[in-house]
């Protein structure tokens, strides 16, 4: 077989995507039955994500924005959420360590396609505090701690080998031992909102979209407003 890509190939598949439009259901999401508290409704959305069979649920782009203005994404984990925020981890000195540094204004989009939802946060982030990356970090397995000490992350290296040789030279330092010291870089992130949008597919592309709002500066408990967008 040929490795030359077939362009009919290419042709047939991009009419395919073009073609295979979907109309969503009947779920409907409305004023009445939105719980008072966007963290709740959040919660309830992602264990129904979790039940109705999401891959990753937790999983979530996050958008933010360089010191040159330039807006950049990826995707990332939830690693957990209450009233004060929604936490991930990552590498402080990555690409969007250094951008949250200089912007800390982001957004973290839930794509659900599976059971046509999205839910669009944004806020400010701010690092948590050293207990709270440590005991995090305690709870990851060996091989993603010795990962992430061995990985600059967005950094270029000049080959897999080189990463790979790192790797095994970390390995070799801490043999037999499971305590790994948390790389000063590598921590968590609290990202506190003030909008948090829950979008819900509907049929014609009639979508519900509600938004809850409050003041930038305005602390845990405080209240929200509530919005209908058109779809
Ligand atoms: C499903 C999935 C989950 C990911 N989770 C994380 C994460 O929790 N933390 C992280 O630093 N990178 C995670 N990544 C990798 C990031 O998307 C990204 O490649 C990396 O953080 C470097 O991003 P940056 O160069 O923009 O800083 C994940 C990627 C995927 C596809």
């Amino acid at each position: 077989m040929s490795d030359a890509i077939d362009p009919d190939r290419i042709e047939r598949a991009v009419e395919h995507a073009l073609t295979r439009r979907k109309d969503y259901g009947e779920e409907r999401l409305d004023e009445g039955r939105l719980a008072p508290d966007p963290f709740v409704q959040f919660d309830l959305w992602l264990a129904e994500a979790d039940d109705r069979g999401v891959y990753e649920p937790n999983a979530m782009v996050l958008g933010t924005i360089g010191a040159d203005g330039t807006p950049s994404s990826r995707t990332v984990l939830l690693r957990g959420v209450d009233d004060r925020g929604f936490v991930f981890y990552t590498d402080r000195s990555s690409r969007k360590g250094l951008a949250l540094a200089a912007n800390p204004t982001a957004t973290l989009l839930f794509p659900w396609y599976l059971i046509h939802r999205q839910v669009i946060v944004t806020g400010a982030a701010a690092t948590v505090d050293d207990d709270e990356s440590d005991a995090y970090w305690a709870t990851r397995p060996y091989g993603s701690r010795i990962a992430a000490t061995a990985s600059r992350q967005s950094r270029p290296i000049g080959s897999r080998a080189e990463l790979e040789d790192r790797v095994r030279e970390l390995e070799e330092e801490y043999s037999g031992v499971d305590d790994i010291r948390r790389p000063e870089r590598w921590g968590g992130y609290r990202l506190r909102p003030w909008r948090i949008e829950f979008w819900q597919g509907r049929t014609s592309r009639l979508h519900d979209r509600l938004v809850f709002e409050r003041d930038a500066d305005a602390g845990p408990g405080s209240p929200w407003r509530v919005e209908r967008l058109q779809p």
